[in-house]
């Protein structure tokens, strides 16, 4: 019987190939019963910073058609604070935990390596290395920033990450501002195991009755639906440009999806707001995806 194991290292593997994607489930306390665990390689945690965050004002979200703009401003307690308070508690969930981390500065991100190399329970780290992460007011006046700040920014989050671990290092790339293969190029020649996208792309959304831009900072992250032939494109792209592995998400609702991206060069998938929609997507992808032809090759 075929089995499809995802290897993020020759060191590393996880049972599938399908990940529950940072952010969407929270830290997995509002999830019981809901999300069958065991049938995921991983659960991603939402980004943690060095220092706590509060997060941005609400609404954080909005529905749009074909998806959700989010624009959480990272709320998180602080990567001290998860290690005592969160990470106990997944680290009894089933399936591996990976924990998502964004620095401000190269000291942040040595910092959140060295602390996380040392805490046990964490399987691999994901760099969140979209820039607006951290700016509560969205792309500063909707700026995207110019591709060579993008390339030096991801290489100085994982030279300084690199030189604190040993674990798995997931780059989840910015999904606009810079050519996705390049950028893939250059994360995995800085010390990247594994090639992270489909991240949420720069969205605004308006209340046409007010006449109102819906959001406090205007700018959010689209993610669903509509983002999937995007995403569909990154994948194939950066199958092009690196022999790496790559997880994609974007927009991934259903079994037939998360296949189209196998197909299109993805390694793995990660699944984001379809938990929130129908919980058994995860599990769903899992079981597919453990008998797709590819998977058995
Ligand atoms: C409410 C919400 C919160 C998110 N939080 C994070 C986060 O903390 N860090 C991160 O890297 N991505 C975050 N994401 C992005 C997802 O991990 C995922 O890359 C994106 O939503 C695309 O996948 P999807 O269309 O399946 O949701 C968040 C997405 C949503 C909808």
């Amino acid at each position: 019987m075929p089995t499809a194991s995802f290897l993020l290292t020759p060191n590393h593997s996880l049972q599938s190939p399908v990940l529950a994607a940072s952010g969407t489930l929270g830290f997995a306390d509002t999830t019981e019963g809901l999300v069958d665990f065991a049938e995921v390689g991983a659960f991603v945690t939402p980004t943690l910073t060095v220092n706590p965050r509060l997060g941005n004002p609400m609404p954080r979200t909005v529905e749009v058609t074909g998806g959700l703009i989010h624009a959480t401003g990272l709320p998180n307690l602080g990567v001290e604070a998860f290690v005592e308070q969160d990470l106990p508690r997944l680290r009894k969930l089933p399936c591996p935990i990976i924990v998502s981390i964004c620095g401000e500065t190269p000291e942040d991100w040595e910092q959140l390596g060295a602390m996380l190399e040392r805490t046990e329970g964490v399987f691999a780290l994901e760099l969140n290395l979209t820039p607006l992460a951290l700016h509560e007011e969205g792309f500063v006046q909707g700026a995207i920033p110019s591709e060579s700040e993008s390339l030096s920014r991801i290489r100085q989050a994982l030279k300084a990450v690199r030189a604190q671990t040993r674990l798995p290092l997931i780059a989840k790339l910015p999904s606009v501002g810079i050519e996705i293969g390049l950028a893939a190029k250059t994360a995995v020649d800085t010390g990247a195991d594994v090639i992270a996208v489909g991240q949420a792309f720069p969205a605004v959304a308006v209340r046409l009755s007010s006449r109102e831009l819906r959001l406090p900072y205007v700018v959010g992250g689209l993610s669903g639906p509509a983002i999937k032939p995007l995403a569909l494109y990154q994948v194939w792209r950066v199958r092009q440009s690196i022999s790496a592995p790559i997880i994609g998400s974007g927009g991934i609702m259903s079994a037939d999806d998360a296949e189209e991206f196998m197909i299109a060069g993805a390694d793995a998938v990660a699944i984001g707001i379809a938990s929130l929609v129908k919980p058994s997507t995860l599990a769903n992808c899992a079981k597919r995806l453990r008998y797709s032809p590819q998977m058995s090759q």
